[in-house]
């Protein structure tokens, strides 16, 4: 089979579920992992044969697309601030607006007098977890999540780490029972929860609805801030009084849910938007850390 035909008719199968330049971008994407060629290389080599037996494994991986599964999935990857995570249908594919909130944290444990020991909950395919511990070696970091499954996948990401590189430690727990037996004094609390509500379904598209995992997704349209709390509860108990939390955060209620941490005893909580200026983040710490910065200042 000719590459130009395999790209322009796989294409063409895809163009019904997605618009039709990123139905030509997964192709491309799918060319350059399977056969290690440029995405332009059908046009510049109009002649290039794909050896049969790729042939066969691209018209299987083509198959699942047009079912509607995620090009992460088929490849078993997805890209994360630089690194490769692998994913399966038990993990969220990372999301792009989730490495500003690793920025985020990374521009926190960076800061002088800032400590080291971070607790990421809701953890999923880990990208958070070790994208903190791969980039900034010494940190500690806990992971907690629901689901074995998932948790099985995450502590498999990486091995042969850099020196001074620490691997996450992950546990399975219910961060809606307040994760019962954590125990620590955390410089830096993450989360990345389920926000979509039940409702938003209807604006959701079938790839993400149909392959990615309910339960990494939504809350009850009547509780959809059920997470921020939880998180305000465990951070109550396991932050240090220095300690700061970043939450990942439905964009359409970005008021309540800094209002949760607010109410919880947060006195500074912060909204912060991501790179399309979408309510995304709050940020939260306690007044002792207040009290801690204006004294430095001072
Ligand atoms: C939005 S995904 C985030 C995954 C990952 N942190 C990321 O940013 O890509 C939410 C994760 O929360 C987990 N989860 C759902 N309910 C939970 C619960 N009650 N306790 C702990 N984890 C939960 C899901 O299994 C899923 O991995």
């Amino acid at each position: 089979m000719l590459l130009s035909d395999f790209v322009k008719d796989s294409a063409a199968a895809l163009v019904e579920l997605y618009p039709s330049p990123e139905a030509r971008s997964i192709v491309s994407v799918l060319c350059e992992e399977r056969l290690g060629v440029k995405s332009y290389a059908h046009i510049v080599e109009p002649g290039l044969v794909i050896p049969e037996n790729e042939a066969e494994r691209l018209c299987s991986d083509v198959k699942r697309l047009s079912a509607g599964e995620p090009v992460q999935y088929v490849l078993g990857f997805s890209w994360f601030r630089g690194r490769k995570f692998k994913v399966n249908p038990s993990v969220l594919i990372p999301r792009p607006e989730t490495e500003q909130l690793v920025g985020e944290a990374l521009a926190f444990l960076r800061t002088p007098g800032h400590g080291g020991k971070v607790l990421d909950l809701c953890t999923g395919s880990g990208c958070i977890a070790w994208s903190i511990a791969l980039e900034m070696p010494g940190t500690a970091v806990t992971a907690v999540d629901i689901s074995e499954p998932a948790l099985d996948l995450a502590r498999s990401q990486f091995s042969d780490l850099p020196p001074g590189v620490v691997a996450p430690r992950f546990l399975c727990s219910d961060v809606l029972a307040g994760c019962p037996g954590l125990e620590g004094d955390f410089d830096l609390v993450l989360g990345n929860p389920p926000y979509v509500l039940e409702k938003e379904k209807a604006l959701m598209r079938a790839n993400v609805l149909e392959h990615e995992p309910g339960l990494a997704l939504f809350v009850p349209d009547d509780d959809p801030l059920r997470f921020c709390s939880a998180i305000a509860s465990i951070a109550r108990r396991v932050m240090s009084s220095s300690g700061e939390g970043i939450v990942e955060i439905n964009e359409t209620l970005g008021s309540e849910s800094a209002g949760v941490f607010r109410d919880a005893g947060y006195e500074k909580t912060e909204i912060l938007e991501d790179f399309l200026s979408r309510n995304r983040f709050v940020r939260f710490s306690s007044s002792l850390r207040h009290a801690r910065e204006s004294s430095l200042e001072g």
